[in-house]
């Protein structure tokens, strides 16, 4: 079968590394990708939202399945645009309808379906121009600090955490004047929740579903998970605090209850779930949803997986993924994100980059902002580089990683030199 994965990032290089391997896939095609994943099959130069040229292409390539790594394409309905084209209908995308993405794609969809299926959450308002009195009033009724979330996709900008009441009532208003566009004409307020986060990942089919290896981000810039939100500077799986416990938790609060909450309200979803978990008094409760896999935890997930990633999503293209099977690789992987000088703000690009070569076997490197030019490898986004590995314990992988983020080299390179520190 060919395969064609939508999306340029780290995510989509780890995706392609896995993919590749199994003997299901003849051509692996990635649009756009990027130099990373051009060398696990065939980049084109198709955007992951351009659905007429997706189009053009599927047909003329014998592409028999299409997965989705960025939220964007499945927010824009790829999924229905598929589903609705005589020609294309019959060709499975792995991701969730239009309407499935809303999960990610709008906070206030997202916590009215967690009341809804009584999933644990933070309590919250949803408020916009018309009734921003009682937003104020709801942030009168809280403590801080205060949370306020554009409803719609920031290009994960969108949080603001405040630590006065007088900031969160300004910077209500700003949000609803248009700080996030179109995206903040609403905004979730919620309650506060106070815990360590981790990222637990469920591929289903609709009706079935496996739960994935369990991954925590880093998602500050700074050691110690200080300064500005990033992307994701570095990921670690598994995560010692869930459990069996915490897990079978999650599994009976919040798994299922969201895949029968989907199924009983009609709203196709065949992929990813991502579900943005926060343990608050060893119970687990849920942050946001996402309607594809992290970034960069994917970078280490995918290590965690040694079954057939193509045969999964057969499993969930065909409604059959309760017949094919899930084995979880017992060791520890990692992910280290080197980045370019200055990221998240203004940060330079084609800057050249080296030493991949020497950067040990046991390293798996994902490519995540570069790009080939007359034979030269060149950085060209805020995150650069995902330096993966195994390892019998997460020390031993992140030393490992640490080894390979050092043997790479370009100008303002950075990375964190504590993940995975505080579990
Ligand atoms: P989100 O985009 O909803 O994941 O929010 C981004 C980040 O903000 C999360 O990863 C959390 O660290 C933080 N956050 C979001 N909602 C809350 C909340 N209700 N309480 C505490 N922290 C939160
Ligand atoms: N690593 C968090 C995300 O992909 O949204």
């Amino acid at each position: 079968m060919n395969i064609l994965l939508l999306g340029s990032g780290g995510r989509e290089h780890a995706l392609a590394w896995k993919i590749a391997q199994s003997p299901k896939v003849e051509t692996l095609f990635i649009a756009p990708g990027n130099a990373g994943t051009a060398q696990t099959g065939i980049n084109v130069a198709i955007n992951a939202t351009d659905f007429p040229a997706i189009k053009d292409f599927v047909l003329a390539n014998q592409v028999g399945m299409v997965v989705v790594g960025p939220e964007d394409p499945l927010v824009k309905g790829v999924y229905d645009y598929f589903k609705n084209d005589e020609a294309l209908k019959n060709i499975p995308v792995i991701g969730p309808s239009r309407e499935g993405a809303q999960l990610e794609g709008s906070k206030d969809f997202a916590k009215a379906f967690m009341m809804r299926h009584q999933i644990p959450t933070a309590g919250y308002k949803s408020i916009s121009a018309s009734n921003l009195e009682e937003g104020i009033q709801f942030l009168e009724s809280l403590k801080a600090p205060y949370v306020l979330k554009a409803d719609g996709l920031a290009a994960g900008k969108g949080v603001l955490i405040l630590d006065s009441l007088e900031e969160a009532k300004k910077e209500l208003s700003n949000m609803l004047g248009g700080m996030f566009g179109d995206a903040s004409k609403t905004v979730v307020i919620e309650e506060f929740l106070d815990g360590i986060e981790c990222s637990v990942f469920v591929l289903s089919d609709g009706i079935n579903y496996k739960i994935l290896p369990v991954a925590k981000d880093y998602k500050r810039i700074g050691e110690g998970n200080t300064g500005l939100n990033t992307g994701g500077m570095g990921a670690v799986s598994p995560v010692p605090f869930a459990d069996d416990v915490f897990m079978q938790k999650v599994e009976e609060r919040i798994i299922r209850p969201t895949v029968n909450g989907l199924k009983e309200e009609g709203i196709e979803y065949k992929g990813f779930i991502f579900l943005g978990l926060i343990e608050v008094n060893n119970e687990p409760m849920v942050i946001e949803y996402n309607c594809r896999m992290g970034d960069p935890e994917t970078e280490a997930v995918m290590l965690r997986i040694q079954s057939d990633l193509v045969d999964l999503l057969e499993g969930v293209a065909e409604g059959n993924l309760a017949q094919r099977t899930l084995t979880i690789d017992p060791r520890a992987a990692v992910t280290v994100m080197l980045v370019s000088g200055g990221y998240p703000e203004a940060y330079e690009k084609n800057k050249v980059i080296t030493g991949i070569e020497s950067v040990s076997p046991e390293s798996i490197i994902f490519h995540a902002g570069t790009k080939e030019e007359n034979g030269q490898l060149l950085t060209n986004g805020g995150r650069v580089i995902a330096v993966s590995s195994y390892g019998a314990t997460k020390e031993e992988a992140l030393a490992t990683s640490f080894e390979g983020a050092k043997a790479i080299s370009f100008d303002k390179k950075y990375f964190r030199s504590d993940i995975g520190f505080d579990i």
